[in-house]
């Protein structure tokens, strides 16, 4: 493994690269070991064709039965990105951002093909479908999202534009069978308030050979990880309890989905009666 690499793995891992393995020296995956979520954009436009590259590195992604059943709405009016931050629980980083994608499963572009064949299309109303058009949209999403890093552009997804989806959805007039699955700014990072790599769960957690088994020693790695993580935001002057405190604490209480709890009756109002 190349220095470069062992060093990406170090910084991702917090542990040492294996000694051997086919960790290729590849600039793909440096850029995909050094991501990391941005939340300070530099007041600068992005160069002209940006948004037709981006859109490009994500139609490049693989597409359930190329249904291509996903479409992205580009926003880049101030006024409009400010109400999005708001109905986003006021991020701030969605106003900053030069460029807020929202990337959409969308299955109205089929339906009106069915309706000028006078086909009904019978599978849609399947759950199915719904999540077919959710991974479609996410998998060309982390496109761009590579695309954009590997450009030194930075990036976050936004889940919270599914707290008032309803809002959402008469903001950006989108029809029926059409579903934010979620935002994702776009910027320079702003290089006074510096995003650093955040460790991940060690792959002996994550990785289960042949049939599924709980690590014998799961609990001690998490400690681990835990302290890691605390270490990780201490680096940066902030308080973490954690990752295991963070994460049950982010899944204790309905109150914590700030309105995603609705979210089924949205969608099924949306035209997605999820069967
Ligand atoms: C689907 C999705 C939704 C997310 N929503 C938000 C969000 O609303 N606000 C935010 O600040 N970060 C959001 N994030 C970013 C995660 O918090 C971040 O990816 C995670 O903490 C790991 O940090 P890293 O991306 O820097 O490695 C989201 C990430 C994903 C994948």
């Amino acid at each position: 493994m190349s220095a470069t690499n062992s060093r990406l793995w170090q910084q991702r891992y917090r542990d040492h690269a294996p000694e051997q393995g086919a960790f290729a020296a590849d600039e793909v995956i440096a850029t995909l070991l050094e991501h990391r979520s941005v939340r300070a954009y530099l007041d600068r436009p992005l160069p002209a064709g940006t948004l037709e590259t981006l859109l490009a590195a994500a139609q490049s992604a693989a597409s359930s039965s190329n249904l291509q059943v996903w479409s992205l709405l580009a926003v880049e009016d101030p006024q409009r990105k400010a109400r999005l931050a708001e109905l986003a629980n006021g991020q701030a980083h969605i106003r900053q951002a030069p460029l807020f994608l929202v990337w959409l499963a969308d299955f109205s572009r089929i339906q009106r093909q069915a309706e000028r064949h006078d086909i009904d299309l019978q599978a849609l109303p399947y759950l199915d479908s719904f999540l077919m058009g959710a991974i479609d949209a996410a998998l060309a999403a982390q496109n761009a999202v590579t695309a954009a890093e590997s450009l030194g552009l930075g990036t976050v997804y936004i889940g919270a534009l599914r707290n008032n989806l309803q809002a959402v959805v008469d903001e950006l007039r989108l029809p029926p069978l059409v579903y934010p699955v979620f935002g994702l700014c776009v910027g320079y990072p702003d290089a006074d308030k510096p995003a650093q790599v955040k460790p991940r769960l060690p792959q002996s957690l994550i990785l289960h050979r042949e049939t599924y088994a709980v690590h014998p020693e799961e609990q001690r790695l998490i400690d681990d990880y835990d302290r890691t993580l605390i270490e990780f935001y201490a680096e940066q002057g902030q308080q973490s309890p954690g990752w295991s405190r963070q994460s049950l604490e982010r899944l204790r209480t309905v109150a914590i989905l700030h309105g995603r709890e609705r979210l089924a009756a949205a969608v099924k109002a949306q035209g997605f009666p999820l069967r």
